[in-house]
């Protein structure tokens, strides 16, 4: 983990704060009033299961339609403004399952929960290798066994540098690799207020959880 956000993960959160809610100010290219069409295919193919973690939740739209679904639904994100407009709309469409948390997702232990799905639209690209590897820890210490994890990146797939920071397959495998199974990792779509009506070139990657976190004492393996 890189060592600033090990010597306050508090003052490292405050940063990812202020960064993204200056981008909430403007209106940021991915704050679509939709729920991402390949998060609500995942929905239609029996792909969310159990109680559900959208992390990095944004403005809600993906948390708010699996609600609207059925689903108990968690949002956390650590912009403070997207979570107060997540919990508005939840109001307003009547949909009390959706609720919505200020936090860090790379700290997801002061949750004290385990989830059965959690879905990341988003949040993956936006992270640092260092931080992908502390986010990575708390996702498998908040997904149980036999959970699945579902993450929407932009893919290297797509042309040009505007925008996050592009994933490749080999990356998402290698992030993986221990105590997780890749189950597929797909070509998608990331529609954005900025590429037009197609969207991005995405990956759609499924990971079950196969193992208990390293901290239980196992091997993760
Ligand atoms: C690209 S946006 C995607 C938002 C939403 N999932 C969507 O699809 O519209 C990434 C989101 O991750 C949030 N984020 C960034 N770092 C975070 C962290 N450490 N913990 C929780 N949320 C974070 C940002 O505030 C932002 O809302």
């Amino acid at each position: 983990m890189d060592d600033r956000r090990r010597a306050s993960p508090e003052a490292w959160a405050e940063d990812a704060r202020l960064r993204f809610e200056a981008l909430y100010e403007r209106q940021a290219s991915w704050d679509v009033p939709f729920a991402q069409p390949a998060i609500v295919e995942l929905a239609a193919r029996g792909l969310i299961r159990g109680t559900v973690l959208d992390a990095g939740c944004g403005s809600g739209e993906n948390a708010l339609h699996l609600a609207g679904l059925g689903f108990d639904v968690w949002g956390v994100d650590v912009a403070p403004s997207a979570v107060a407009r997540a919990r508005e709309s939840a109001r307003r469409r009547g949909l009390p399952a959706a609720r919505f948390l200020v936090g860090d997702a790379l700290s997801l232990e002061v949750l004290g929960m385990e989830f059965g799905t959690v879905v990341d639209s988003g949040l993956f690209h936006a992270l640092t290798d260092a931080e992908r590897e502390a986010y990575v820890e708390a996702l498998a210490r908040a997904t149980r066994p036999g959970g699945l994890l579902h993450i929407l990146c932009f893919s290297d797939r797509q042309p040009g540098d505007d925008g996050p920071r592009r994933i490749s397959d080999a990356e998402l495998r290698t992030a993986f690799v221990r105590g997780w199974t890749v189950r597929s990792i797909e070509p998608a779509r990331f529609r954005t207020n900025i590429h037009g009506p197609e969207g991005a070139a995405a990956w759609l990657a499924t990971v079950e959880r196969t193992a208990r976190s390293r901290e239980s004492g196992d091997s993760g393996g």
